[in-house]
């Protein structure tokens, strides 16, 4: 059976979706999907638009999966991504019509908040990636996230609300999820929140800090790796011994070095990369052959290639550069910058 589900992997950075569907037509995204339900019932109601339905839960997307790929509509499709993430990454400025979110996880708890999706960042990109006249739509049984998020569209000023009231309790026609059915049910209110986009919206450079994929330029998403020339022809086990160990902070950013593993010719390094409010963890790679030693992610994993994870290589890189005398930069797709900061220390 065809499958709808698109590989975060696959699709990359900014890719074609008017390629992908086949057509051009306006996009409307589900961020935080559930069974899929929301996202059928938005594309098979309205064939001119395209849809796409996104949830970080691996679980979820399987069972999603199903019932999209039953629904076999071209017009719609699915990924498994965080939502923000997916903002930054599949999505240029002024590309989505419309963003639903339908009951997201509300963290009521005032420890949690910061947990919540919606935050004053995530309307900046939000504001960015919608067209102008484009609109976002939100259901909550939470009170107080709906007045949360109110107060967040309304202080950003480039949003207008939907309806007279920013609250409205009765949305007739709108589709009612399995969580709208569930607290209906149980005789509660539900919460809708409707704002449109009234201007463009610049985004400033602290949302830049915590979404750090917003820094990456088109032409420069690029894995990094180096490879150098070792005369000395040490051993592995000799590369072991001087390589960075634990925690190295800088600008903002946290690289961890947790774990060592060696073998004949090989080194893998679990790392773990923090910036704002991006951690990505994966295995970076030291492969010695020959007097060459190349420094890579590891193909088994993927981070995406923010400046914290060209840094991660570029400190491994530093530490064998002062190290041995007769090194010789082969093949690099570091950031220079990061590199020559590096160096200079
Ligand atoms: C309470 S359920 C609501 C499901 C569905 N929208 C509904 O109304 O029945 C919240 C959903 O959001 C997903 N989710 C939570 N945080 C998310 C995030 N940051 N990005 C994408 N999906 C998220 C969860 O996996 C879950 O499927």
């Amino acid at each position: 059976m065809k499958t709808f589900l698109l590989k975060e992997k696959d699709l990359g950075f900014f890719p074609d979706w008017e390629d992908i569907f086949g057509r051009k037509a306006p996009i409307y995204l589900e961020i935080g999907m559930g069974n899929g339900e929301f996202s059928i019932w938005l594309a098979q109601n309205n064939p001119h638009i395209n849809v796409i339905g996104i949830d970080v839960s691996k679980e979820i997307i399987r069972k999603a999966e199903r019932k999209v790929n039953k629904a076999n509509l071209e017009n719609l499709r699915i990924v498994r991504i965080e939502g923000a993430k997916a903002l930054c990454k599949l999505f240029n400025p002024q590309s989505l019509m419309a963003v639903f979110m339908n009951f997201p996880d509300p963290w009521t708890k005032k420890s949690h908040k910061e947990r919540r999706i919606i935050n004053d960042a995530f309307c900046y990109l939000l504001g960015d990636r919608l067209e102008i006249e484009g609109y976002f739509i939100m259901a909550t049984d939470s009170l107080d996230y709906a007045n949360y998020t109110v107060e967040i569209f309304e202080k950003v000023g480039v949003f207008k609300s939907l309806w007279e009231k920013s609250i409205i309790n009765d949305f007739p026609g709108y589709y009612k999820t399995k969580y709208a059915r569930k607290w209906i049910s149980m005789g509660l209110p539900i919460y809708y929140i409707g704002y449109k986009k009234m201007k463009t919206i610049e985004i400033p450079s602290w949302v830049k800090d915590f979404y750090p994929l917003l820094k990456l330029e088109k032409e420069e998403i690029i894995m990094p790796y180096i490879i150098v020339e070792i005369k000395e022809d040490p051993k592995i086990e000799e590369v072991l011994k001087i390589l960075p160990k634990g925690i190295y902070e800088r600008n903002n950013k946290i690289v961890n070095y947790l774990s060592f593993y060696s073998k004949e010719n090989e080194i893998l390094i679990d790392t773990v990369v923090v910036e704002g409010s991006l951690r990505q963890r994966f295995f970076i790679s030291l492969y010695l052959n020959d007097h060459k030693l190349k420094i890579s992610i590891h193909e088994a994993t993927d981070p995406d290639p923010t400046y914290g994870v060209h840094e991660s290589i570029a400190i491994i890189f530093s530490y064998l550069y002062k190290r041995f005398n007769e090194l010789k930069i082969l093949q690099n797709t570091c950031k220079k910058e990061i590199v020559e900061e590096l160096l200079k220390q």
